[in-house]
């Protein structure tokens, strides 16, 4: 039997990324982080020293670049061009760049075409923004992760800390709040929620809440298949 393909978009902070690691591994299944696939082409746009207004330029990048996502449970990793980037796409310059590049249309076909060859044999959670609208509309389980402003800032300073890095909570709301909208309002694959997806408002859940309530989902679906 196939195993089945989930979808999890939402915000940025919203929790997607542990939630989506832990669902993957409780499953057995693959986790294919879309936005670490974006930081990647960012990336290497900024080290090639390519303005993110270039779009014909851009693209062209984007094609004759190989992606490669390792997925470790323990330390998943992101390759471009088999070159090890999965601190550096972190970095601030590409945090702040990512949005830009992310809107061009020419990129996300090429990123869109691999996400659909990485879930083509089923067995997998992919997260991002348009996954259950675009990528894989047919996707059997979708959810729509959010949580509050407040909250996700306060995730993300907790994060930075553990890096080291401290930063000031309010500026952390205001770029969260910032990067919602450019996401959400640009022309191509904005944010949005899949008419068919089940919202999960993580402000107030622990991770393994999260985890459990979406597990739970995937094993009523996959039931229902055997059935
Ligand atoms: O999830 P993230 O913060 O690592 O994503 C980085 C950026 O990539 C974010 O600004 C939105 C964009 N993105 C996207 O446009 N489509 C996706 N499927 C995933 C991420």
């Amino acid at each position: 039997m196939r195993k089945i393909v989930i979808a999890i978009d939402g915000p940025a902070g919203a929790g997607k990324s542990s939630t989506a690691k832990l669902v993957a591994r409780k499953l057995g299944y693959t986790h294919v982080d879309t936005g670490a696939m974006y930081r990647a082409i960012t990336l290497k746009v900024l080290e090639e020293g390519i303005p993110v207004i270039a779009t014909e330029k851009v693209s062209a990048l984007a094609q004759r670049s190989e992606i490669r996502l390792e997925s470790s449970h323990t330390s998943p990793r992101v390759f471009i061009d088999g070159r090890d980037v999965t601190h550096r796409i972190r970095s601030s310059d590409v945090t702040k760049a990512v949005s830009s590049v992310s809107s061009i249309q020419g990129v996300r076909e090429v990123l869109v075409r691999e996400q659909r060859k990485m879930a083509a044999k089923g067995g997998v959670v992919l997260e991002g923004r348009d996954i259950g609208t675009v990528v894989l509309p047919d996707a059997e389980l979708k959810i729509f992760m959010v949580a509050n402003v407040a909250e996700r800032a306060r995730r993300r300073k907790k994060e930075l800390a553990v890096a080291g890095v401290d930063v000031d909570e309010k500026n952390l709301a205001s770029e969260i709040e910032e990067r919602d909208r450019r996401d959400s309002t640009r022309d191509t694959s904005p944010l949005k929620q899949a008419r068919d997806a089940i919202v999960l408002d993580t402000s107030n859940l622990t991770l393994n809440e999260q985890v459990f309530f979406i597990v739970e989902r995937a094993n009523e679906i996959i039931k229902k298949k055997k059935s």
